[in-house]
Protein backbone atom coordinates (compact mmCIF):
# COMPACT_ATOMS: atom_id res chain seq x y z
CA UNK A 1 0.00 0.00 0.00
CA UNK A 2 1.07 3.43 -1.27
CA UNK A 3 1.88 5.54 2.01
CA UNK A 4 0.07 9.23 2.13
CA UNK A 5 2.83 10.80 0.89
CA UNK A 6 3.61 9.57 -2.31
CA UNK A 7 -0.56 8.97 -3.02
CA UNK A 8 -0.12 12.98 -2.89
CA UNK A 9 3.10 13.37 -4.79
CA UNK A 10 1.19 10.98 -7.65
CA UNK A 11 -2.12 12.62 -6.76
CA UNK A 12 -3.92 8.93 -6.00
CA UNK A 13 -4.60 10.48 -3.12
CA UNK A 14 -8.69 11.71 -2.24
CA UNK A 15 -9.27 14.21 -0.40
CA UNK A 16 -11.79 14.84 1.72
CA UNK A 17 -13.44 18.18 2.23
CA UNK A 18 -15.71 18.65 5.26
CA UNK A 19 -18.24 21.43 4.60
CA UNK A 20 -18.98 22.68 1.38
CA UNK A 21 -19.81 26.43 2.21
CA UNK A 22 -17.84 29.92 1.74
CA UNK A 23 -14.38 28.07 2.69
CA UNK A 24 -14.61 24.24 1.76
CA UNK A 25 -16.26 24.52 -1.66
CA UNK A 26 -13.86 26.32 -3.59
CA UNK A 27 -11.39 24.37 -1.72
CA UNK A 28 -12.99 21.05 -2.99
CA UNK A 29 -12.48 22.45 -6.66
CA UNK A 30 -9.16 23.57 -6.30
CA UNK A 31 -8.36 20.26 -5.81
CA UNK A 32 -10.52 18.46 -8.19
CA UNK A 33 -8.98 21.11 -10.71
CA UNK A 34 -5.46 19.80 -9.28
CA UNK A 35 -6.36 15.97 -10.58
CA UNK A 36 -7.38 14.83 -7.25
CA UNK A 37 -10.14 12.79 -6.42
CA UNK A 38 -12.50 14.73 -3.56
CA UNK A 39 -15.11 13.44 -1.55
CA UNK A 40 -17.06 16.57 -0.25
CA UNK A 41 -19.05 16.41 3.23
CA UNK A 42 -22.04 18.48 3.99
CA UNK A 43 -24.99 18.01 6.98
CA UNK A 44 -27.16 19.59 4.57
CA UNK A 45 -28.75 16.95 1.91
CA UNK A 46 -29.78 20.13 -0.54
CA UNK A 47 -26.04 21.57 -0.88
CA UNK A 48 -24.65 17.76 -0.92
CA UNK A 49 -27.43 17.54 -4.48
CA UNK A 50 -26.34 20.48 -6.11
CA UNK A 51 -22.82 19.62 -5.89
CA UNK A 52 -23.57 16.91 -7.71
CA UNK A 53 -25.77 18.36 -10.28
CA UNK A 54 -22.62 20.42 -11.02
CA UNK A 55 -24.92 23.81 -10.05
CA UNK A 56 -22.63 26.39 -7.24
CA UNK A 57 -24.63 28.36 -4.32
CA UNK A 58 -21.29 30.01 -3.92
CA UNK A 59 -20.61 33.07 -5.65
CA UNK A 60 -16.64 32.37 -5.94
CA UNK A 61 -17.43 29.27 -7.44
CA UNK A 62 -18.70 29.12 -11.24
CA UNK A 63 -21.31 26.36 -12.16
CA UNK A 64 -19.04 26.07 -15.25
CA UNK A 65 -15.74 24.96 -12.96
CA UNK A 66 -18.33 22.99 -10.37
CA UNK A 67 -19.65 21.07 -13.13
CA UNK A 68 -16.32 20.60 -15.24
CA UNK A 69 -14.85 18.08 -12.22
CA UNK A 70 -17.93 16.83 -11.39
CA UNK A 71 -18.73 15.28 -14.77
CA UNK A 72 -14.83 13.91 -14.57
CA UNK A 73 -15.59 12.26 -11.41
CA UNK A 74 -13.30 14.39 -9.64
CA UNK A 75 -15.75 15.79 -7.29
CA UNK A 76 -18.41 13.82 -5.42
CA UNK A 77 -20.71 15.24 -2.38
CA UNK A 78 -22.37 12.93 0.28
CA UNK A 79 -24.04 13.54 3.63
CA UNK A 80 -22.90 10.07 4.90
CA UNK A 81 -20.13 10.67 7.18
CA UNK A 82 -19.37 6.95 7.48
CA UNK A 83 -17.69 7.54 3.92
CA UNK A 84 -14.42 9.20 5.83
CA UNK A 85 -13.24 6.08 5.89
CA UNK A 86 -12.27 6.43 2.29
CA UNK A 87 -10.09 9.40 1.78
CA UNK A 88 -6.28 9.90 2.54
CA UNK A 89 -6.72 13.50 3.57
CA UNK A 90 -9.62 15.56 5.46
CA UNK A 91 -10.29 19.13 5.52
CA UNK A 92 -12.42 20.67 7.75
CA UNK A 93 -13.78 23.70 7.34
CA UNK A 94 -17.02 23.92 9.69
CA UNK A 95 -18.51 26.65 11.27
CA UNK A 96 -16.93 27.89 14.22
CA UNK A 97 -19.87 30.62 15.54
CA UNK A 98 -20.36 32.89 18.95
CA UNK A 99 -23.25 31.85 20.75
CA UNK A 100 -25.64 34.98 21.66
CA UNK A 101 -23.74 35.85 24.61
CA UNK A 102 -20.67 36.11 22.02
CA UNK A 103 -18.60 32.91 23.27
CA UNK A 104 -17.29 30.42 20.93
CA UNK A 105 -19.70 27.99 19.70
CA UNK A 106 -17.15 25.39 18.77
CA UNK A 107 -20.15 22.36 18.76
CA UNK A 108 -19.75 21.67 14.89
CA UNK A 109 -15.64 21.40 15.02
CA UNK A 110 -16.30 18.90 18.34
CA UNK A 111 -18.91 17.11 16.34
CA UNK A 112 -16.81 16.49 13.13
CA UNK A 113 -14.00 15.27 15.43
CA UNK A 114 -16.43 12.75 17.08
CA UNK A 115 -16.95 11.78 13.48
CA UNK A 116 -13.70 11.57 12.53
CA UNK A 117 -12.50 9.48 15.37
CA UNK A 118 -15.07 7.16 14.65
CA UNK A 119 -14.00 6.48 11.00
CA UNK A 120 -10.29 7.12 11.29
CA UNK A 121 -8.23 5.67 9.48
CA UNK A 122 -4.06 4.44 9.73
CA UNK A 123 -2.14 6.93 7.65
CA UNK A 124 -4.68 9.75 7.49
CA UNK A 125 -4.08 13.30 7.28
CA UNK A 126 -6.73 15.53 9.34
CA UNK A 127 -6.71 19.17 8.63
CA UNK A 128 -8.53 21.62 10.69
CA UNK A 129 -9.29 24.65 8.66
CA UNK A 130 -12.29 26.77 10.32
CA UNK A 131 -10.89 29.77 12.27
CA UNK A 132 -10.76 29.62 15.93
CA UNK A 133 -8.77 30.45 19.28
CA UNK A 134 -4.93 29.25 19.90
CA UNK A 135 -5.24 25.83 21.12
CA UNK A 136 -8.29 24.09 19.78
CA UNK A 137 -6.42 21.63 17.69
CA UNK A 138 -4.12 20.16 20.68
CA UNK A 139 -7.10 20.90 23.42
CA UNK A 140 -10.64 19.96 21.41
CA UNK A 141 -9.60 18.08 18.04
CA UNK A 142 -6.59 16.04 19.30
CA UNK A 143 -8.03 14.53 22.03
CA UNK A 144 -11.09 13.55 20.19
CA UNK A 145 -9.21 11.54 17.57
CA UNK A 146 -6.94 9.75 19.59
CA UNK A 147 -9.92 8.16 21.85
CA UNK A 148 -10.09 6.09 18.64
CA UNK A 149 -7.21 4.20 20.24
CA UNK A 150 -5.19 5.75 17.52
CA UNK A 151 -1.75 7.86 17.95
CA UNK A 152 -0.86 10.82 16.56
CA UNK A 153 1.94 11.53 14.76
CA UNK A 154 2.07 7.37 14.53
CA UNK A 155 -0.97 6.09 13.33
CA UNK A 156 -2.69 9.32 11.44
CA UNK A 157 -1.43 13.11 11.34
CA UNK A 158 -3.22 16.28 12.32
CA UNK A 159 -2.37 19.82 11.62
CA UNK A 160 -3.92 23.40 11.37
CA UNK A 161 -4.04 25.20 8.38
CA UNK A 162 -6.08 28.54 8.57
CA UNK A 163 -8.28 29.58 5.22
CA UNK A 164 -7.76 32.87 3.75
CA UNK A 165 -10.21 33.08 1.19
CA UNK A 166 -11.61 36.55 0.07
CA UNK A 167 -15.07 36.34 -0.79
CA UNK A 168 -15.74 38.54 -3.97
CA UNK A 169 -12.45 38.85 -4.37
CA UNK A 170 -10.92 38.69 -8.52
CA UNK A 171 -7.37 38.96 -7.33
CA UNK A 172 -6.82 36.49 -4.71
CA UNK A 173 -8.09 32.60 -4.19
CA UNK A 174 -7.03 29.55 -2.51
CA UNK A 175 -3.93 29.22 -5.68
CA UNK A 176 -2.38 32.73 -5.23
CA UNK A 177 -2.62 33.24 -1.08
CA UNK A 178 -0.02 31.39 0.42
CA UNK A 179 -1.32 29.31 3.05
CA UNK A 180 0.16 28.77 6.84
CA UNK A 181 0.52 25.05 8.38
CA UNK A 182 1.20 23.87 11.81
CA UNK A 183 1.43 20.43 12.74
CA UNK A 184 0.82 18.98 16.28
CA UNK A 185 4.23 16.94 15.17
CA UNK A 186 6.78 17.63 12.21
CA UNK A 187 5.71 14.42 10.62
CA UNK A 188 1.90 16.23 10.50
CA UNK A 189 3.33 19.23 9.42
CA UNK A 190 5.16 18.12 6.78
CA UNK A 191 2.52 16.06 5.20
CA UNK A 192 0.18 19.32 5.08
CA UNK A 193 3.18 21.69 3.81
CA UNK A 194 3.13 18.61 0.61
CA UNK A 195 -0.90 18.70 0.25
CA UNK A 196 -1.32 22.42 0.32
CA UNK A 197 1.55 22.81 -1.73
CA UNK A 198 -0.75 20.84 -4.64
CA UNK A 199 -2.79 23.80 -4.86
CA UNK A 200 -1.11 26.65 -3.77
CA UNK A 201 1.90 28.68 -4.68
CA UNK A 202 3.38 29.18 -1.25
CA UNK A 203 3.20 27.08 1.43
CA UNK A 204 4.70 28.27 5.11
CA UNK A 205 5.14 25.74 7.30
CA UNK A 206 5.20 27.14 11.23
CA UNK A 207 6.23 25.43 14.37
CA UNK A 208 2.62 24.52 15.99
CA UNK A 209 -0.68 24.44 15.32
CA UNK A 210 -0.87 27.50 18.44
CA UNK A 211 1.16 29.66 15.76
CA UNK A 212 -1.27 28.97 12.88
CA UNK A 213 -4.38 29.32 14.85
CA UNK A 214 -3.20 32.52 16.18
CA UNK A 215 -2.17 33.79 12.73
CA UNK A 216 -4.97 34.06 11.71
CA UNK A 217 -6.90 35.32 14.77
CA UNK A 218 -4.16 37.93 14.74
CA UNK A 219 -5.33 39.15 10.99
CA UNK A 220 -8.85 39.42 11.34
CA UNK A 221 -8.16 41.30 14.93
CA UNK A 222 -6.00 43.22 12.76
CA UNK A 223 -8.31 44.69 10.18
CA UNK A 224 -11.19 45.20 13.00
CA UNK A 225 -9.43 47.59 15.22
CA UNK A 226 -7.73 49.59 12.06
CA UNK A 227 -11.66 49.60 10.81
CA UNK A 228 -12.97 50.82 13.95
CA UNK A 229 -9.94 53.36 14.53
CA UNK A 230 -11.13 54.79 10.73
CA UNK A 231 -15.04 54.84 12.35
CA UNK A 232 -13.70 56.49 14.80
CA UNK A 233 -12.08 59.03 12.65
CA UNK A 234 -15.15 59.35 11.18
CA UNK A 235 -16.96 60.71 13.94
CA UNK A 236 -14.29 63.18 14.67
CA UNK A 237 -14.04 64.13 10.71
CA UNK A 238 -18.05 64.87 11.04
CA UNK A 239 -17.75 67.10 14.10
CA UNK A 240 -15.24 69.44 12.56
CA UNK A 241 -16.16 69.10 9.50
CA UNK A 242 -13.58 67.47 7.26
CA UNK A 243 -14.15 64.31 4.83
CA UNK A 244 -12.48 61.23 5.96
CA UNK A 245 -12.88 59.99 2.79
CA UNK A 246 -10.59 62.95 1.43
CA UNK A 247 -7.99 62.48 4.14
CA UNK A 248 -8.20 58.65 3.64
CA UNK A 249 -7.01 59.03 -0.29
CA UNK A 250 -4.29 61.94 0.92
CA UNK A 251 -2.77 59.62 3.30
CA UNK A 252 -2.68 56.51 1.03
CA UNK A 253 -0.16 58.02 -0.94
CA UNK A 254 2.64 57.60 1.31
CA UNK A 255 3.86 55.05 0.32
CA UNK A 256 5.37 53.40 3.38
CA UNK A 257 4.36 52.92 6.89
CA UNK A 258 0.39 53.44 5.79
CA UNK A 259 -1.93 51.05 4.88
CA UNK A 260 -5.90 52.52 4.18
CA UNK A 261 -9.05 50.84 5.57
CA UNK A 262 -11.79 52.39 5.13
CA UNK A 263 -15.51 53.75 7.95
CA UNK A 264 -18.43 52.04 6.62
CA UNK A 265 -22.05 50.94 8.29
CA UNK A 266 -20.01 47.72 10.52
CA UNK A 267 -18.80 45.11 10.46
CA UNK A 268 -20.09 42.18 8.93
CA UNK A 269 -19.48 38.12 7.21
CA UNK A 270 -18.39 34.75 9.43
CA UNK A 271 -15.26 36.33 10.27
CA UNK A 272 -14.03 40.09 11.34
CA UNK A 273 -16.91 40.39 13.52
CA UNK A 274 -16.84 37.14 15.42
CA UNK A 275 -12.93 36.32 15.34
CA UNK A 276 -11.40 38.18 17.78
CA UNK A 277 -13.86 37.03 20.50
CA UNK A 278 -12.21 33.72 19.94
CA UNK A 279 -9.22 35.32 21.19
CA UNK A 280 -10.70 37.40 23.42
CA UNK A 281 -12.25 34.91 24.78
CA UNK A 282 -9.65 32.63 25.49
CA UNK A 283 -7.27 35.23 26.50
CA UNK A 284 -9.83 35.42 29.96
CA UNK A 285 -8.41 31.87 30.65
CA UNK A 286 -5.30 34.20 30.86
CA UNK A 287 -5.81 36.78 33.16
CA UNK A 288 -6.03 38.80 29.90
CA UNK A 289 -7.92 41.53 28.95
CA UNK A 290 -7.89 41.89 25.39
CA UNK A 291 -8.32 45.76 24.81
CA UNK A 292 -7.82 46.74 21.70
CA UNK A 293 -10.29 43.81 20.84
CA UNK A 294 -13.31 44.77 22.80
CA UNK A 295 -12.80 48.92 21.81
CA UNK A 296 -12.80 47.93 18.32
CA UNK A 297 -15.94 45.64 18.72
CA UNK A 298 -17.64 48.24 20.66
CA UNK A 299 -16.95 50.89 18.17
CA UNK A 300 -17.83 48.80 14.70
CA UNK A 301 -21.09 47.53 16.59
CA UNK A 302 -22.44 51.32 17.29
CA UNK A 303 -21.91 52.14 13.71
CA UNK A 304 -25.31 51.07 12.56
CA UNK A 305 -27.02 52.92 15.67
CA UNK A 306 -24.40 56.16 14.44
CA UNK A 307 -25.77 55.69 10.82
CA UNK A 308 -29.39 55.88 12.03
CA UNK A 309 -28.94 58.77 13.85
CA UNK A 310 -27.51 60.34 10.75
CA UNK A 311 -30.67 59.45 8.92
CA UNK A 312 -32.43 61.17 11.37
CA UNK A 313 -30.89 64.30 11.37
CA UNK A 314 -30.72 64.67 7.34
CA UNK A 315 -34.36 64.31 7.63
CA UNK A 316 -34.95 66.73 10.25
CA UNK A 317 -33.19 68.52 8.18
CA UNK A 318 -35.27 68.83 5.55
CA UNK A 319 -38.55 68.80 7.75
CA UNK A 320 -39.34 65.33 7.89
CA UNK A 321 -39.28 62.62 10.73
CA UNK A 322 -38.13 59.32 10.32
CA UNK A 323 -41.39 57.99 12.07
CA UNK A 324 -43.56 57.07 8.56
CA UNK A 325 -40.76 57.93 6.50
CA UNK A 326 -39.83 55.69 3.18
CA UNK A 327 -36.58 54.24 3.23
CA UNK A 328 -34.79 52.52 0.73
CA UNK A 329 -31.96 50.09 1.58
CA UNK A 330 -29.29 49.68 -0.69
CA UNK A 331 -27.52 46.68 -0.58
CA UNK A 332 -27.73 43.95 2.20
CA UNK A 333 -24.43 41.81 1.35
CA UNK A 334 -21.92 42.67 4.05
CA UNK A 335 -19.79 43.90 2.04
CA UNK A 336 -19.72 44.97 -2.24
CA UNK A 337 -20.20 42.35 -4.85
CA UNK A 338 -20.84 38.82 -2.95
CA UNK A 339 -24.21 37.81 -2.06
CA UNK A 340 -23.18 36.97 1.59
CA UNK A 341 -25.70 39.03 4.72
CA UNK A 342 -24.33 37.14 7.55
CA UNK A 343 -24.13 39.49 10.62
CA UNK A 344 -24.15 42.13 7.87
CA UNK A 345 -24.71 45.73 9.49
CA UNK A 346 -27.56 46.79 6.50
CA UNK A 347 -29.59 44.20 8.23
CA UNK A 348 -29.42 45.73 12.05
CA UNK A 349 -29.85 49.30 10.37
CA UNK A 350 -33.11 47.98 8.20
CA UNK A 351 -34.12 46.67 11.95
CA UNK A 352 -33.21 49.90 13.65
CA UNK A 353 -35.04 51.90 11.13
CA UNK A 354 -38.28 49.69 11.27
CA UNK A 355 -38.52 49.89 15.33
CA UNK A 356 -38.19 53.87 14.94
CA UNK A 357 -41.56 53.45 12.69
CA UNK A 358 -39.49 53.79 9.43
CA UNK A 359 -41.55 52.11 5.84
CA UNK A 360 -38.04 50.26 4.89
CA UNK A 361 -37.26 48.35 1.93
CA UNK A 362 -34.66 47.06 0.08
CA UNK A 363 -32.62 46.56 -3.45
CA UNK A 364 -29.74 44.25 -3.49
CA UNK A 365 -29.12 42.68 -7.30
CA UNK A 366 -27.02 39.60 -5.11
CA UNK A 367 -29.87 38.90 -1.96
CA UNK A 368 -33.39 38.30 -3.21
CA UNK A 369 -34.78 37.55 -0.36
CA UNK A 370 -33.80 38.29 3.21
CA UNK A 371 -34.83 36.96 6.83
CA UNK A 372 -35.26 39.33 9.72
CA UNK A 373 -36.53 38.46 13.24
CA UNK A 374 -40.05 37.61 12.16
CA UNK A 375 -40.24 38.97 8.78
CA UNK A 376 -39.15 38.24 5.07
CA UNK A 377 -37.85 41.32 2.85
CA UNK A 378 -37.69 40.66 -1.03
CA UNK A 379 -35.40 42.91 -2.93
CA UNK A 380 -37.11 45.71 -4.59
CA UNK A 381 -36.79 46.70 -8.25
CA UNK A 382 -34.73 49.73 -8.39
CA UNK A 383 -37.38 51.62 -10.78
CA UNK A 384 -37.20 55.58 -11.00
CA UNK A 385 -40.42 55.78 -9.11
CA UNK A 386 -39.15 53.39 -6.36
CA UNK A 387 -35.89 55.65 -5.80
CA UNK A 388 -37.86 58.94 -6.42
CA UNK A 389 -40.95 58.09 -3.67
CA UNK A 390 -37.97 57.50 -0.93
CA UNK A 391 -37.53 60.06 1.85
CA UNK A 392 -34.32 58.23 2.25
CA UNK A 393 -31.95 56.23 0.00
CA UNK A 394 -29.38 54.88 2.32
CA UNK A 395 -26.65 52.92 0.16
CA UNK A 396 -25.53 50.31 2.66
CA UNK A 397 -23.05 48.04 0.57
CA UNK A 398 -21.62 49.92 -2.57
CA UNK A 399 -22.05 47.56 -4.95
CA UNK A 400 -20.15 47.53 -8.13
CA UNK A 401 -23.15 47.28 -10.19
CA UNK A 402 -25.26 50.76 -8.96
CA UNK A 403 -25.49 53.48 -11.19
CA UNK A 404 -24.13 56.14 -8.73
CA UNK A 405 -25.24 59.17 -10.61
CA UNK A 406 -28.19 57.52 -12.16
CA UNK A 407 -29.50 56.70 -8.08
CA UNK A 408 -28.64 60.20 -7.27
CA UNK A 409 -30.61 62.16 -10.02
CA UNK A 410 -33.53 60.36 -9.39
CA UNK A 411 -33.47 60.26 -5.48
CA UNK A 412 -34.42 63.58 -3.21
CA UNK A 413 -31.88 62.49 -0.35
CA UNK A 414 -29.18 59.84 -0.48
CA UNK A 415 -27.49 58.80 2.62
CA UNK A 416 -24.17 57.19 1.82
CA UNK A 417 -22.51 55.09 4.71
CA UNK A 418 -19.66 53.99 2.38
CA UNK A 419 -18.19 56.66 0.29
CA UNK A 420 -19.49 55.36 -2.69
CA UNK A 421 -20.52 58.99 -4.75
CA UNK A 422 -17.16 60.67 -2.85
CA UNK A 423 -15.98 63.09 -5.77
CA UNK A 424 -19.75 63.74 -6.32
CA UNK A 425 -21.12 67.02 -4.94
CA UNK A 426 -24.65 66.96 -5.10
CA UNK A 427 -26.58 68.72 -2.84
CA UNK A 428 -29.22 65.93 -2.24
CA UNK A 429 -25.90 63.52 -0.36
CA UNK A 430 -25.23 63.23 2.89
CA UNK A 431 -22.59 60.77 3.80
CA UNK A 432 -20.69 59.22 6.35
CA UNK A 433 -17.57 60.79 7.55
CA UNK A 434 -18.44 64.33 6.54
N1 LIG B 1 -16.49 32.85 4.86
C1 LIG B 1 -15.26 33.32 4.90
O1 LIG B 1 -14.94 34.32 4.27
C2 LIG B 1 -14.18 32.64 5.73
C3 LIG B 1 -12.84 32.99 5.52
C4 LIG B 1 -11.84 32.36 6.24
C5 LIG B 1 -12.19 31.43 7.21
N2 LIG B 1 -13.51 31.12 7.42
C6 LIG B 1 -13.80 30.11 8.44
O2 LIG B 1 -14.08 28.88 7.79
C7 LIG B 1 -15.07 28.14 8.51
C8 LIG B 1 -16.24 27.82 7.60
O3 LIG B 1 -16.83 29.05 7.20
P1 LIG B 1 -17.78 29.15 5.95
O4 LIG B 1 -17.97 30.62 5.70
O5 LIG B 1 -17.32 28.29 4.84
O6 LIG B 1 -19.13 28.53 6.57
P2 LIG B 1 -20.43 28.05 5.77
O7 LIG B 1 -21.56 28.14 6.73
O8 LIG B 1 -20.52 28.77 4.46
O9 LIG B 1 -20.13 26.53 5.43
C9 LIG B 1 -20.03 25.54 6.40
C10 LIG B 1 -20.68 24.29 5.87
O10 LIG B 1 -20.42 23.24 6.80
C11 LIG B 1 -21.59 22.41 6.85
N3 LIG B 1 -21.50 21.63 8.08
C12 LIG B 1 -21.75 21.99 9.35
N4 LIG B 1 -21.47 20.98 10.18
C13 LIG B 1 -21.01 19.96 9.42
C14 LIG B 1 -20.56 18.66 9.70
N5 LIG B 1 -20.48 18.19 10.95
N6 LIG B 1 -20.18 17.88 8.66
C15 LIG B 1 -20.25 18.32 7.39
N7 LIG B 1 -20.66 19.57 7.06
C16 LIG B 1 -21.04 20.37 8.07
C17 LIG B 1 -22.73 23.39 6.74
O11 LIG B 1 -23.92 22.75 6.32
C18 LIG B 1 -22.21 24.38 5.70
O12 LIG B 1 -22.55 24.00 4.38
C19 LIG B 1 -15.43 29.00 9.71
O13 LIG B 1 -14.65 28.62 10.79
C20 LIG B 1 -15.03 30.39 9.27
O14 LIG B 1 -14.74 31.23 10.35
C21 LIG B 1 -14.52 31.69 6.69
Amino acid sequence: MLRLEEKIKDKSATIGIVGLGYVGLPLAVAFAMARFKVLGFDTQQKRADLVNQGKSYIADVSSDSLSSVVTRKLLEATTDQSRLGEVDAICVCVPTPLTTTKDPDLSYVIQESRAISKYLQPGQLVVLESTTYPGTTKQVVLPSLESSGFRCGIDFYLAYSPERVDPGSKDHNVRNTPKIVGGIDPRSTQLAQLLYSQIAGTVLPVSCPEVAEMTKVFENVFRSVNIALVNELAHLCEKMGVSVWEVIDAAATKPFGYMPFYPGPGIGGHCIPLDPYYLANKAREFDFHTRFIELAAEINEHMPYHIVFRIIEALNTRGKSLNGAKILVLGVAYKKDVEDTRESPALKIIQLLGAKGAEVSYNDPHVAKVQLLHDTFMSVALTEECLSSADCVVIATDHSNYDYPYILSKASLVFDTRGATRGLKQANIVRLGE
